[in-house]
């Protein structure tokens, strides 16, 4: 069967450029990745062949330049994400047949991250983030004599969700958040964060919920969901950093901008039955930081210039109190 693969290809500046039709610039937010060159090949592979097997086809039959980076061919190296349609993927597990849109798949490297050559990505950002989360437990005191820590079993399933991360980094390299703020400690980082924080024999619980706390932390995912839909391996790193969200505000790490945010927007439609943007900005930068708040200014100002301030006065909510009510019932802090 044959099969129509375009991938992206590209040189470091000094070198031989590859042929073929040059790409337009990317879009922002990755507006500073170095557009590619398309070339198209046509490989004939098997119906459930994947994208991968038509990498290897091309790479050893038509041009051997191509540059792939893969290993076990099975989901379990992390080595072979890449962007398959504009979405990272990896190709080991990507079949054909369910990538091939209007006769073809596009292959490339994400431009979220530094390119080194075709497919090729510089993985430096992703084990950056991963090296700046302490990857061992400390000991609770006592430590049992004789006999091995008991933890409940229960206590152990929460973690093996994170456990089952092959450090692709492919949730990474879709992450919004990071494609805005290079320094995001990122999915992957974050939910191997999770699994050390909520290892009921930890003794460092405070201390990494402290730091992960911090702005480039948890408060910074935005939750685009990009890190759940693309991780291969279920690890859903969202869902991770919500958990260590709820056990850093348990434990009292509230005087952030993120905690303050959460709560101004749930305060906000407990009390209104609606969403009040006017007043949570201000709330979230804390009302008496006055520095901060001078420095939002200029983007009020744009707002109102582009006709999208919030009103200044809501119309009433018919029924609130029902609204109130599921507060009183599951509201947590805001009951
Ligand atoms: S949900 Fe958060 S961590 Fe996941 S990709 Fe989006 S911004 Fe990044
Ligand atoms: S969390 Fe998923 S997508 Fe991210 S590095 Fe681990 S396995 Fe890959
Ligand atoms: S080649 Fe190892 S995960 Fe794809």
């Amino acid at each position: 069967m044959e099969w129509t693969v375009v991938v992206g290809r590209y040189s470091p500046p000094g070198e031989p450029q590859p042929k073929g039709e040059r790409g337009a610039p990317f879009a922002a937010p990755y507006e500073k990745a170095p557009p590619k060159t398309y070339q198209t090949f046509k490989v004939d592979l098997p119906e459930h062949a994947m994208v991968l097997d038509a990498l290897i086809a091309v790479r050893e039959y038509q041009d051997e330049s191509l540059a792939v980076r893969c290993a076990c061919r099975s989901a379990i190296c992390g080595s072979c994400a890449m962007w398959v349609n504009g979405h990272a993927r990896l190709v080991c597990t990507s079949k054909l047949r369910e990538h091939t849109v209007d006769g073809k798949v596009t292959v490339e490297a994400p431009p979220s991250m530094p390119i080194v050559r075709d497919l090729v990505c510089d993985m430096t950002p992703f084990w950056k983030k991963n090296y700046s989360v302490t990857p061992w437990l400390e000991n609770k005191q006592p430590i049992p004599q004789g006999e091995e820590y008991r933890v409940p079993n229960a206590a152990m399933e929460e973690l093996i969700q994170e456990v089952s991360c092959i450090s692709c980094g492919a949730c990474l390299m879709d992450c919004e958040s990071f494609a805005v703020n290079a320094d995001f400690m990122g999915p992957a980082a974050l939910a191997k964060a999770y699994r050390y924080t909520a290892d009921p024999r930890d003794a460092q619980t405070t201390d990494r919920l402290d730091t992960y706390s911090k702005p480039s932390g948890v408060w910074d995912c935005t939750h685009c969901y990009e890190c759940v839909q693309q991780c291969p391996k279920g690890v859903a790193p969202l869902e991770q950093i919500l958990k260590l969200r709820k056990m850093a505000v348990d434990a009292g790490f509230t005087h952030n901008a993120g905690t303050r945010h959460a709560d101004a927007f749930a305060e906000s439609v407990r009390d209104s039955g609606r969403l009040n943007e006017l007043t949570l900005m201000p709330k979230s930068l804390g009302l008496f930081n006055i520095p901060a708040q001078l420095q939002s200014l200029p983007a009020a100002f744009n707002l109102l210039r582009a006709g999208k301030l919030p009103p200044l006065i809501h119309h009433a909510i018919p029924h609130v109190e029902r609204i109130k009510n599921i507060f009183k019932k599951i509201g947590g802090r805001f009951k």
